[in-house]
């Protein structure tokens, strides 16, 4: 947290231009399909709010008072309604069952091993049957030369952000009681797509 304390206020700077140049279409197409009461898990600066759909009740919850705080900057800029917690998302407050759709944005990649399948578990409890979770993630590249570009980019990612490229979230889903429906690349093969649903899916 002490990271995010310290790049808050820099945070869309620094991201712009991965913002514009390749993350903004990305974030549209997180959200296809879902609706009704949607959590936007590690919601940082708010990036995504322009994105969420028309009609549904958003929650955004992150570990970092001072991304909350740019959050609540954006939604009164944006006049977006959405709530906003202080809350760890491998222990989150809402009860089982809170919410229709589930989505995440680079978040992953800046939790540490231990702590990937307890948030997956957390997503699964919170998700009602039925419900949809969407997990935009980075990969690191199989070709060469682009591969070789994000290991010369990984420890500025390291110190700037506490991210890694190659978190392989995919390996905890069936222990965290997640199907994976559809794992599907949107930029290059490096920015991946999980659309996953809980285990209690009542169609399953
Ligand atoms: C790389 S940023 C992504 C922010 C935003 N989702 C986006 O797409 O721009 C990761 C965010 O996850 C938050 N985060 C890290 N660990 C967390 C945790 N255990 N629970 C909730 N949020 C967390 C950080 O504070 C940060 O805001």
């Amino acid at each position: 947290m002490k990271i995010y304390s310290r790049i808050a206020q820099f945070y869309d700077i620094l991201d712009m231009p991965f913002e514009y140049g390749r993350y903004m279409p990305l974030r549209r197409a997180l959200f296809k399909g879902l609706k009704g009461d949607l959590l936007d898990a590690g919601v940082g600066t708010g990036r995504n709010f322009p994105f969420y759909p028309e009609g549904s009740k958003v929650t955004g919850i992150d570990l970092s008072l001072a991304m909350l705080e740019r959050a609540g900057w954006r939604k009164k800029k944006l006049g977006i309604a959405v709530d906003l917690y202080e809350m760890n998302v491998t222990k989150m407050d809402f009860a089982d069952d809170s919410f229709d759709g589930i989505i995440s944005t680079f978040l992953f990649c800046v939790l540490d091993a231990k702590s990937q399948q307890p948030a997956l578990e957390e997503l699964s409890r919170v998700c009602r049957p039925n419900g949809a979770i969407h997990i935009l993630e980075y990969a690191i590249s199989e070709n060469p030369l682009r591969r070789f570009i994000m290991k010369i980019w990984a420890p500025w990612v390291r110190f700037a952000y506490g991210a890694e490229f190659d978190r392989d979230t995919e390996q905890y889903l069936e222990a965290a009681g997640l199907d994976l429906v559809e794992k599907k690349f949107l930029y290059k093969d490096i920015i991946k797509i999980l659309s996953v649903r809980p285990k209690k899916n009542v169609d399953s």
